[in-house]
């Protein structure tokens, strides 16, 4: 649903309004089901376990509470007692958290070791590439987790001075092959040429990063200034460099903003007023 809200004018483009409320209405109900389903089976589990948790303490405190009227115990057995029980019964009742805690722990080790086994090993002796042209010769690629192929028998020549520009609808492989260009992933097939050298050699080398870059839909701001997030890239940039990489991009207005490359982004950076905001010009804002 928030993908559609984001992609509301590729929507509406190409009619898909009626498909994508079906999808929603289909989604939400699946949602709504699996909620009540859940709390159904809470109103269940929950009573069943505390009743479990109070139950021994009820029971020491009746047989206790018989055996202190008898005279066969004192007062102060049957108060320890209830309270040994009560130490005994607390981490019991924390278990089921702790389990939790460990499926999710494990869950996120299981992430970071795959990021390592992705990686690969660093290669040591990476060809040269000969020239600036890419290549993409006879490529297919599938995502490990998609049951079809993304991309299938893909070509492409780039050469330098050249502007492609990949059209396709949504999901037709643009991202995808921008991903296999940028050497983030390996075709299963084919492969991916920047001067004859494949991207994914050059990639594993640190070799890539000066060749060909990759800027993504998504973007990401980065809690701190505004030099600490372009010198995330290239650490040892100077301001100078820092302003004509802004220039580049038509980002100069970057220099009228109140701290210039030490304004602070992110949560607790500084609100523009309006008249702050209007000072700044830049032709992708409206
Ligand atoms: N991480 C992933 N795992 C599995 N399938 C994926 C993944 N990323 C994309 N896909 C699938 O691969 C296909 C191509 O996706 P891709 O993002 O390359 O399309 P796109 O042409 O860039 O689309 P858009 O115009 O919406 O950006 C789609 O069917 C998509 O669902
Ligand atoms: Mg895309």
């Amino acid at each position: 649903m928030n993908a559609t809200a984001q992609g509301a004018r590729t929507v509406e483009a190409f009619r898909l309004r009626g498909r994508r409320v079906r999808e929603a209405d289909r989604a939400v109900g699946c949602a709504y089901r699996a909620g009540r389903r859940t709390l159904a089976l809470r109103t269940v589990l929950f009573p069943v376990t505390e009743f479990a948790h109070a139950l021994p303490m009820v029971l020491i405190l009746l047989v206790g509470g018989a055996a202190y009227l008898d005279g066969k115990v004192g007062l102060g057995v049957v108060v320890t007692g209830s309270l040994y029980m009560r130490r005994l019964v607390d981490p019991l009742d924390r278990a089921p958290t702790w389990v939790e805690q460990v499926q999710r722990s494990s869950a996120s080790l299981a992430r970071v070791k795959g990021v390592g086994l992705v990686a690969g090993a660093p290669a040591t002796d990476v060809r040269q590439p000969a020239d600036d042209r890419i290549g993409v010769r006879g490529v297919r690629y599938a995502y490990p987790s998609g049951a079809h192929d993304v991309l299938r028998d893909a070509n492409l020549t780039g050469c330098p001075g050249e502007r492609l520009a990949l059209v396709g609808t949504s999901g037709a492989g643009k991202s995808t092959l921008g991903k296999l260009l940028s050497g983030v992933d390996v075709p299963s097939s084919g492969s991916v040429l920047a001067g004859g050298v494949p991207v994914a050699e050059l990639a594993a080398a640190d070799e890539l990063g000066n060749r060909i870059v990759l800027i993504t839909q998504e973007h990401h701001v980065f809690m701190g200034t505004l030099r600490d997030n372009l010198t995330a890239a290239t650490p040892d940039a100077d301001d100078d460099a820092l302003r004509t990489a802004l220039a580049l991009v038509e980002a100069d207005w970057a220099g009228a903003l109140p701290d210039g490359l030490d304004i602070l982004l992110g949560t607790g950076g500084v609100h523009l007023d309006a008249a702050q905001a209007q000072q700044l010009t830049w032709p992708g804002w409206s």
